[in-house]
């Protein structure tokens, strides 16, 4: 009797570090199960993965394709051109896709079974649409974090409310009868009912409208585009295009651990009762192949290895790791603030400055031999880490962050206490969980002072309240462990992802 051929599924990735990583985990994960994937990325990221020879294609059943992005290779593919990437990228591949999608269903050009399924980043809307509309069923797999989509999700109820953007403050007229009267009332109530932008409104109030997150969740905790002046911004238009369409999804898959987000979950399924909890997925990956070969190299930096070799001479616990991702882009006024704030605790640290880390031109070049010069002592600086190994060394004690997805999991997976210093979308969410739900980090969120810097590493590393933060921090590891292991709530989600997509129930 012949054996079925096995099943395929297309995963289609975007084109950003935060994204990519997490992704090509889940793509691993579906292969080692005995899936067929087929990764799709762009052609730009492609050929910076290594392109046929990207170290992922040696994993038996994972294949690597690419599609356009429609930009030319030296455009900056940074925080400041998000929107530029990803309307180029729509604009660009989505006949692409189709084709390919088509072609792969006639079993061209090697012969495989055609694609049942589609997993789709859930800021590739019109990727599901391309599918959708060839009658392959699509999931979409947010990236981010089950809260931040939470808060994601209800933006057009809060715009309907007139809670974003935000509303200016109140301000209050004495004033005596007659037509003065009247222009004041015209002019008191044209303030209340036109919601404006942030400046002198109170970001500390808390906001009514995201189910589960009453008494904690502030203005300055929702996503940043809350912070634009205009609902008619195209972020919040696009995010809002990007979200509302996950629940017509087959299923939902988020790169978290069910105990950490149970609350928003349950939320979260009575809109979409398939959803799959299946992260931290690089833990995952490791506990499920533990020779884990490939997509440690995922990275679309060059790691710069002598890092480990440094801490490996620090005492246990004495590193602050300063890393803010893929995308965030500083000030050099900020740069120094960090740079300052962190000399002053006194405390060793470990700091990432990509090279494009800096908004004004020139990039870190021209600041980077000034810092290094003063950093001797203490400090250590590369232009990009292996981080989940930086995370898991004995040597590091707190993580300085900018509250990126990945790296809020890649710290609470090893246990270490953050400082979280969000810049944009989700961080702003993210920040507000590690330090008010989760209770494993402090929130610095919108001051940039050395001493803020200063009093906020230190209430991570020094006294009381540090050695709380690290227990917390600790039990976070524990939990999320257990959850990656043999019958934990991760490896039962992606049993139950894989059973669901055989079966085609959803
Ligand atoms: C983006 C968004 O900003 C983030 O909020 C969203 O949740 C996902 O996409 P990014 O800003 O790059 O990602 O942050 P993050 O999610 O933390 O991802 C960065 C990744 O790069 C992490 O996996 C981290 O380990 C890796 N990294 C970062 C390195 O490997 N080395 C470094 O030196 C810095």
């Amino acid at each position: 009797m012949a054996l079925a051929p096995p099943l395929h599924v297309l995963a289609f990735a975007s084109p950003l570090q935060g994204h990519l990583s997490p992704m090509l985990k889940l793509a691993e994960a579906l292969a080692i199960k005995g899936l067929l994937v087929t990764f799709l990325t762009t052609e730009h990221v492609y050929h910076r993965l290594g392109g046929a020879d990207a170290p992922l294609c040696c994993r038996d059943g994972l294949r690597l394709r690419s599609v356009p992005d429609g930009l030319p290779a030296d455009h900056p593919r940074l925080a400041g051109h998000l929107g530029e990437v990803m309307r180029s990228l729509r604009d660009t591949s989505r006949e692409k896709y189709r084709e390919l999608l088509v072609s792969l269903g006639k079993g061209e050009p090697d012969g495989l079974p055609p694609v049942t399924c589609t997993i789709v980043d859930a800021f590739l809307p019109f990727a599901a649409e391309v599918a959708a509309e060839l009658g392959i069923p699509v999931m979409a797999f947010r990236t981010s974090g089950p809260c931040s989509f939470w808060a994601y999700f209800f933006v057009p109820k809060l715009i309907e409310q007139g809670e974003v953007p935000f509303p200016a403050p109140i301000l209050l007229f004495v004033c005596v009868g007659g037509f003065s009267n009247i222009v004041v009332w015209v002019v008191f109530l044209t303030l209340v009912r036109r919601p404006r932008a942030a400046e002198g409104c109170d970001m500390d109030e808390l906001v009514r409208g995201v189910p589960g997150t009453e008494g904690f969740l502030r203005r300055r905790d929702l996503p940043s585009f809350c912070r634009a002046k205009d609902v008619n911004d195209p972020v919040i238009q696009a995010t809002t295009l990007a979200t509302q369409w996950n629940p017509r999804a087959r299923g939902l898959i988020f790169n978290s651990a069910e105990p950490m987000d149970a609350a928003v979950l349950a939320h979260i399924r009575t809109l979409c009762p398939s959803t799959y909890t299946v992260g931290p997925l690089h833990n995952l990956v490791r506990a499920l192949d533990p020779s884990h070969i490939a997509t440690a190299a995922a990275g679309l930096w060059r790691e710069d290895r002598t890092c480990l070799a440094w801490l490996d001479a620090q005492p246990p616990k004495s590193v602050v790791f300063v890393s803010f991702g893929s995308l965030t882009v500083l000030s050099r006024a900020h740069l120094l603030e960090f740079w300052h704030g962190l000399v002053n605790t006194h405390h060793r640290f470990l700091w990432v400055i990509r090279p494009d880390l800096l908004e004004e031109t020139g990039g870190a070049g021209d600041v980077l031999p000034e810092l290094k010069e003063g950093t001797k002592e203490k400090g250590y600086l590369v232009e990009w880490a292996p981080q989940q190994e930086v995370l898991a060394h004995p040597a590091v004690g707190a993580f300085l962050t900018h509250s990126g997805w990945n790296s809020t999991l890649e710290s609470i997976s090893s246990g270490v206490p953050m400082v979280c210093w969000p810049f944009f979308f989700d961080q702003m969410v993210n920040s507000r969980y590690v330090s008010e739900v989760w209770r494993a980090g402090v929130d610095m969120k919108d001051i940039c002072d050395r001493a803020t810097v200063e009093k906020m590493v230190r209430a991570v590393m020094e006294g009381e309240t540090a050695e709380k933060l690290r227990k917390n921090a600790a039990a976070l590891a524990e939990m999320v462990r257990s959850c990656v292991g043999e019958g934990g709530s991760s490896r039962v989600s992606l049993e139950k992802l894989v059973r669901d997509t055989k079966l085609g129930v959803f």
